[in-house]
């Protein structure tokens, strides 16, 4: 929303359409768009990627493009289906009528819709869609044509729609009745705002409160009570965004404010304020703007042919930005500033438990081992969504972790809310400053990754796994007898990065791999011990991205049941590095082999036995035992990205798989 900025209508198309595609690596399959003057709103959707929108909006002989506004607003999104298939009636955003006086754009799931429905339809409100989200639109439109005063304003009237909405949202609004106004709204689902001024911020960059408003006079505002804050930049020039994330907005702005649940926020003749629904005690209502360190081409995919490939690559670096002031290569210590007032408390607890969906709760899944080894605690792995189904008994004195790329995926954020509940001290170990869970847990680390824009996690996942190892060394740092063991750890970890950058030097040779597998449908992975994640990771990756089907193996359990699967047909992956399991997995070789199976081998490259006696090996540098995982997943992430190439999929877009899941 721009006030006295001078803006052409081509020009806040473009922003939209910009911010549209930023955000297309959630991997949405619907896109729609609307930028509309005072008066009057005009809507433009189309089903697909983010460009077959900006062709529609090419086509549109009525739109005047070069026109200019110094007031306008305009609203866009794009969508992953959960209620009605991908098409243009179910785009958002969705209106209350065909006059578009109300319409809201929606990421989140209500789960209440039916009934609201059902009341809107015995109101003689007609649905043309079968979105949850349409009933918002309907309802918004309801309570101000039954509002009970005539000066109604729309942040209120926001504030009494979302009082009846049941399960996860963010929200944007525009309507006719409320010209140049947008009010923005979330719970469980993220949303924040951009704020571009000319105007200089102060230095703490704090929005003063209720009282300093009144002070400037700026009571026509809607809503000013004592739960308000408001962000008064001067009247010259000034822009708001609303984004569900920082990528869409970045190229415009650094200075973002993060919505927090029960939000609501208002834009207005170049006003913004910030309303609590329910003020809870404690509840502090200013809301910081902060300075966003994300450069635009962090998150541009450079000469890579897609993000992922692009990711995969940037490990040797990303892992040292993880360890980058953290861990002291000369004197074998490691600090975590985000843990340092709770690190004692930890050491206390009784048992670790992490939590986690996909990627990353394969990172826990990695390092549990060493976990165990070096903290002495239990620990448990486990998959939000199921740990939740299981309603699993928390104690004051359990510590638990959240892993978690996004910081926003539904599952994790509930069961953090669970364990939060149950008085365990909650830990967040995200890539993403600001996310939910790293807000809401009581302590963290941030992974430092960088954007991960790619679909199928890659980086992170390294990088996750090299944040719990030095959570590992951390709580142990006192121990002497476990000294030897922390310092080999340590210079593991000084010469990881140089190790990756060899592992990734076999790109061609697995390229060559994947000409020989891509036309099968399905591929198993097997290993155990430190790699049993690294099976289920790979098997991830390939499912993922290139609908084959794949199957992680605990190479232990080869024998009950998953050998009936091994043939001369059957391709096989098996992972045997020389740790503690070696002998073992050297059995299962046999075993595969002994059933004609010609098993493809990623091994440690000085393991000339194995290598000896099989035709295909894939072989990378060795390391520390409990790092080596870091080096057998990667092969695996390249093989899934040139197998997908292969079969002629967009690495960038994927069947119902999204980069974060905001609904549970
Ligand atoms: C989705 C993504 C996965 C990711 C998982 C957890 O399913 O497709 O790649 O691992 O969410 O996401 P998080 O952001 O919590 O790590």
């Amino acid at each position: 929303l721009n006030y006295h900025v001078p803006r052409t209508r081509r020009e806040i198309l473009e922003i939209l359409l910009k911010g549209l595609r930023r955000l297309e690596y959630r991997g949405y399959d619907s896109a729609d768009d609307k930028s509309a003057n005072a008066k009057s709103i005009q809507l433009i959707k189309q089903r697909g990627k983010v460009k077959v929108l900006d062709e529609e909006i090419n086509k549109q002989q009525d739109i005047d493009l070069d026109v200019e506004f110094d007031v306008h607003l305009g609203i866009a999104h794009t969508r992953w289906a959960t209620h009605g298939e991908p098409s243009p009636v179910n785009s958002h955003p969705h209106r209350s009528d065909k006059n578009n006086e109300f319409i809201v754009i929606h990421n989140g799931i209500i789960t209440n819709y039916k009934d609201l429905r059902k009341f809107l339809e015995s109101k003689g409100y007609e649905f043309e869609s079968e979105t949850d989200t349409e009933t918002i639109a309907k309802l918004v439109k309801y309570m101000y044509d039954n509002r009970e005063n005539d000066d109604i304003n729309f942040a209120t009237l926001v504030e009494r729609v979302t009082q009846q909405l049941e399960g996860a949202f963010a929200l944007v609004f525009k309507s006719v009745h409320y010209p140049g106004e947008a009010v923005g709204t979330r719970r469980g689902s993220p949303l924040l705002m951009g704020v571009r001024s000319d105007h200089k911020l102060s230095a703490d960059q704090i929005p003063v409160l209720y009282r300093s408003c009144m002070k400037m006079g700026c009571n026509s505002l809607p809503r000013l009570d004592q739960d308000t804050c408001l962000f008064p930049v001067d009247e010259k020039a000034v822009e708001y965004y609303f984004a569900s994330d920082a990528s869409a907005v970045i190229e415009h702005t650094n200075r973002v404010i993060f919505l927090e649940d029960d939000d609501v926020a208002a834009v207005m003749e170049g006003r913004l304020s910030i309303h609590r629904i329910k003020r809870r005690a404690g509840d502090y209502p200013a809301r910081a703007i902060q300075t966003l360190q994300m450069e635009l081409q962090q998150i541009m995919k450079g000469n890579y042919s897609s993000f992922m490939q692009k990711e995969i690559f940037e490990q040797p670096e990303s892992v040292v930005n993880t360890m980058r002031g953290r861990v002291n290569f000369d004197n074998n210590t490691v600090t975590l500033g985000g843990l340092k007032d709770h690190i004692k408390e930890i050491q206390r607890c009784r048992r670790l438990i992490v939590i986690a969906c996909g990627t990353s709760y394969h990172a826990g899944v990695a390092t549990r081992q060493v976990l165990e080894e070096l903290t002495e605690l239990p620990v448990m792995v486990e998959l939000a969504s199921d740990f939740l189904d299981r309603n699993t008994p928390v104690f004051r004195d359990d510590v638990c972790f959240f892993i978690s790329q996004s910081g926003e995926t539904a599952d994790s954020l509930m069961a953090l809310r669970y364990c939060k509940k149950r008085g365990a001290l909650t830990v967040g170990i995200t890539n993403t400053v600001g996310s939910s869970i790293s807000r809401e847990t009581d302590c963290g680390v941030h992974i430092n990754a960088g954007p991960e824009i790619g679909v199928a996690s890659t980086k992170a996942y390294t990088s996750q796994f090299v944040a719990l190892i030095m959570f590992a060394l951390l709580m142990c740092d006192d121990r002497i007898s476990i000294q030897p063991r922390r310092r080999e750890i340590i210079q593991g970890l000084r010469v990881l990065p140089d190790l990756i950058k060899e592992v990734l030097s076999l790109d061609d040779e697995i390229q060559k791999l994947a000409t020989e597998l891509y036309q099968q449908k399905s591929v198993l992975i097997m290993g155990r011990g430190y790699h049993y994640a690294t099976c289920l990771e790979g098997a991830l990756k390939i499912k993922e991205i290139t609908y084959m089907h794949s199957e992680g193996i605990l190479a232990g359990e080869l024998k009950h049941g998953p050998l009936a699967l091994v043939d001369k047909l059957m391709p096989v992956i098996m992972i045997i590095m020389r740790d503690h399991t070696y002998t073992k997995c050297q059995n299962a070789l046999q075993q595969v082999v002994a059933r004609q199976g010609r098993p493809i081998l990623i091994c440690d490259r000085d393991d000339h036995e194995t290598i000896k006696n099989s035709s295909r090996t894939i072989k990378v540098p060795h390391c520390v035992d409990c790092l080596q995982g870091i080096l057998s997943v990667i092969p695996l992430q390249l093989l899934s990205f040139h197998l997908a190439v292969l079969r002629g999929y967009d690495v960038f877009f994927y069947k119902n798989v999204v980069k974060a899941v905001s609904v549970v």
